[in-house]
């Protein structure tokens, strides 16, 4: 017992003095010019689920150099400080100072964007919206923490079936609509204009072109209106682009958008780096106030016709207040009629949710 407390005795002393040491190392290598608290993060960014999507989410973000603080929260606490550790072991490469991840969401305080990946995945073959019910417990779980320690942030959502959960967001947030946006269709519209792109031997960023409505099965809505290459509208070339009697094919495209997700699932179990690196895009605009036009996922209510509380892609105008304004598209009665079946689609689920 005697000898057990001299031990210890010994140990601690020696902590002490280590302690000590290296305070006066610090002292001798620094001299303070000021002191008081640490200035708070004016471009924190959380993302909630470190996943698959998550992670490329927040590489993408770093190495964007959009944040000056980036926190991780996910219920799974050895992988989340795995991930957390990896990160910061990588910091001399990066611009952003702190890295920080817990369980508890008192990490995310001050946050100015959230991207929310956490939920289960999409599994093969399995439609985003069977996903919906087991989503929309755990974000009764996420959404009051996010709101509790930045009560002022955006969301942006990208977890499955991201209109839904979009939605479910916004009602448990209590947030104005702009602050909430659905990652949407900007992936589905930077697979088409990646497809697209290739047939036409351009660069995708040269290939205008929108994928509108829901991003799920019916995602592809309009998907020919409006694309154009250097102000050519293909649609005066094609007047049949992307109809039944078109004989090039183009609807091909289409298809293969809508079936893109299923096929990298199929070949590599998820999908991630698509969808990450366009998820920094949009916190980008968000970030630096660009007023740049995406196609993300915002309520629709009153527009082009729907009755119902939805939330669907169209052209979003994004700055630092969210969503400033949607783009009024020309749209033809089908198109229309398209928005609105989606719309329909979706409210049949949201009105059976429970607790939302
Ligand atoms: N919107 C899009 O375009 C798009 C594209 C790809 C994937 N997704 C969706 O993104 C989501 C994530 O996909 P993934 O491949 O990263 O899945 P994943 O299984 O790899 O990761 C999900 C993470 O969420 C965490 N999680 C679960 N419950 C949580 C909770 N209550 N709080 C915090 N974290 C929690 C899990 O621990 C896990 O780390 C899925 O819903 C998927 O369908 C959306």
């Amino acid at each position: 017992m005697l000898i057990t407390c001299w031990y210890l005795y010994l140990a601690a002393r020696s902590i002490a003095k280590q302690s000590l040491n290296m305070t006066s190392m610090l002292q001798k290598l620094i001299t303070p010019l000021f002191s008081g608290p640490p200035e708070p993060p004016r471009n924190k960014v959380t993302v909630v689920g470190v996943g698959q999507v998550g992670m490329a989410c927040a590489v993408s973000i770093l190495l964007r150099e959009l944040a000056d603080e980036l926190a991780l929260v996910d219920v799974m606490e050895d992988k989340l400080k795995g991930e957390m550790m990896d990160l910061q072991h990588g910091s001399l490469f990066l611009k952003t100072p702190k890295i920080v991840a817990d369980k508890d969401y008192s990490v995310t305080a001050n946050s100015r964007i959230v991207v929310v990946t956490a939920g289960v995945r999409q599994q093969e073959g399995e439609s985003r919206l069977n996903l919906v019910q087991r989503n929309v417990n755990i974000f009764k779980h996420i959404v009051p923490q996010i709101v509790r320690y930045s009560p002022d942030c955006t969301i942006i959502v990208v977890s499955n079936p991201v209109d839904v959960l979009t939605y479910v967001t916004w009602k448990l947030s209590g947030f104005p609509q702009h602050r909430v946006i659905g990652s949407g269709t900007n992936l589905d519209s930077a697979r088409f204009r990646f497809l697209m792109a290739e047939k036409l031997g351009i660069h995708c960023s040269s290939f205008n072109g929108w994928i509108l409505g829901e991003h799920g099965d019916t995602s592809g809505d309009i998907p020919f209106c409006g694309t154009n290459v250097a102000g050519v509208n293909l649609q005066t070339l094609n007047p049949d682009i992307g109809t039944d009697c078109d004989n090039e094919n183009w609807m091909e495209t289409h298809k293969m958008v809508v079936d893109s997700a299923y096929e990298v699932i199929k070949l590599k179990g998820y999908t991630n780096w698509a969808i990450g690196l366009s998820v920094a895009d949009l916190t980008e605009s968000l970030i630096r106030n660009m007023n740049r036009i995406h196609p993300v996922s915002t309520m629709v209510k009153g527009m082009y016709g729907i009755s119902e509380e939805v939330y669907l892609s169209l052209p979003c105008v994004l700055n630092s207040g969210g969503v400033a304004s949607v783009i009024n598209m020309t749209l033809t009665d089908e198109e229309v009629a398209q928005l609105q079946a989606s719309a329909n689609t979706l409210w049949d689920i949201q009105k059976d949710l429970q607790d939302v």
